[in-house]
């Protein structure tokens, strides 16, 4: 009998503040700058997104999607023996947004009467941009294969809101708040047919610079500019490459092939690179898994947030195979193949 990990339970968040494209076309008009909702839905697909208020971090999103994937999956927090935060704009500097979501399960558990909350287990954030869900369930996977953890919080959660410069037209109407967040559990069985069937993840830094947030902090200032920067054409065409790539290496690596694969669920940045990522891969539309029309690009977010999207209107069901996919700055890039 051999272990592997499988999604037990899927759970999101979104702020309730939604803009529609109208409502950041109204914003941005009151300081001069030119855009429409025609222009933001024929590039990118999107219609709205959600914004968290000041208060609200990305500790607070992932802790609304975690208790939503621990109820799905039947879990309580003390099960919890691993969580991992995929988020590109955490907290803090430092603790990690992981420790900060765990003492907050940790703190509601207790407060319900539990006699445990999820101290003590390992708590650590990763790094990789839009493709970060990708690399913390594929991070997730290994330890629980290695039999390390048996029931992980696999989180992705960002406030993109924070990062965004509303004086720049090109990037700011692309982006959203919001959190996803999946239950990974091990199960035992002799071959391989279920739950998470091949991962490949990658980086290539030599384009770190087409997608990046350069400021940093030094002697307690920001040092350089800490909002987002895009070079916007250069990224599509990159991506589109990408995530091919990584698809065929998750269907090859696992033996799946394209007419066996249930379900597309990609990193939900444009609606014309799913297109294009779909096309590539010859899948209908009804085989791809959309919402970036409702959320814009909520980062490391994204794909966590589409899944439990499908899960819980009924699209995806138990025993599909599905692949996720995303790309992201770094670049990073990666896919991950399950069957649910
Ligand atoms: C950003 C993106 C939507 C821009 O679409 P595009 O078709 O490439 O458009 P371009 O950047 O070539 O700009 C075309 C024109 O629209 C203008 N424009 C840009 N943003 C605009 C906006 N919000 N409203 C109106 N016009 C806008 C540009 O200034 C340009 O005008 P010009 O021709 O007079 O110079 C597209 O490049 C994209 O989606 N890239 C990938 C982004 C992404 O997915 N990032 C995350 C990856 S993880």
């Amino acid at each position: 009998m051999n272990i592997y990990s499988r999604i037990t339970g899927t759970g999101s968040y979104l702020p309730p503040n939604r803009l529609t494209n109208q409502d950041l076309v109204d914003q941005l008009a009151a300081k001069g700058i030119e855009t429409s909702d025609e222009w933001i839905v024929e590039r990118t697909g999107i219609s709205a997104r959600h914004f968290a208020s000041p208060e609200v971090s990305s500790s607070d999103l992932a802790f609304e999607a975690c208790i939503r994937a621990l109820k799905s999956a039947g879990r309580a927090v003390s099960d919890v023996d691993l969580i991992i935060v995929a988020t590109s704009t955490p907290d803090m500097v430092f603790p990690s947004t992981a420790t900060i979501l765990q003492h907050k399960l940790t703190q509601a558990a207790l407060a319900e009467g539990a006699e445990h909350g999820a101290a003590g287990c390992p708590a650590f954030d990763v790094q990789a941009v839009c493709s970060g869900f990708i690399y913390a369930l594929t991070v997730a996977d290994a330890m629980v294969r290695a039999g390390s953890a048996h029931c992980a919080l696999v989180v992705g959660a960002e406030v993109f809101s924070r990062i965004l410069d509303f004086n720049d037209r090109t990037t700011c109407v692309l982006f959203g708040d919001g959190a996803g967040a999946v239950v990974l559990e091990a199960t035992r069985h002799e071959g391989h047919g279920s739950g998470i069937l091949a991962t490949d993840i990658h980086a290539d830094g030599k384009h770190r610079e087409i997608l990046c947030t350069p400021g940093t902090v030094v002697g307690g200032q920001v040092m350089g500019d800490p909002t987002l920067k895009m070079d916007g054409p250069a990224v599509f065409k990159l991506a589109v490459g990408l995530l091919d790539s990584a698809a065929r290496a998750v269907l090859e690596k696992s033996g799946v092939s394209l007419e066996e694969l249930d379900w597309l669920v990609p990193h939900q940045a444009n609606i014309r690179i799913m297109q294009s990522t779909a096309k590539k891969l010859k899948l209908g539309p009804d085989r791809v898994v959309v919402t970036v029309h409702e959320h814009g690009n909520t980062s490391a977010a994204s794909i966590p947030l589409a899944l439990d999207h499908a899960v819980h209107n009924g699209q995806i069901q138990e025993g599909q195979i599905v692949l996720l996919e995303g790309v992201g700055g770094g670049f990073t890039w990666g896919a991950v193949l399950l069957r649910m």
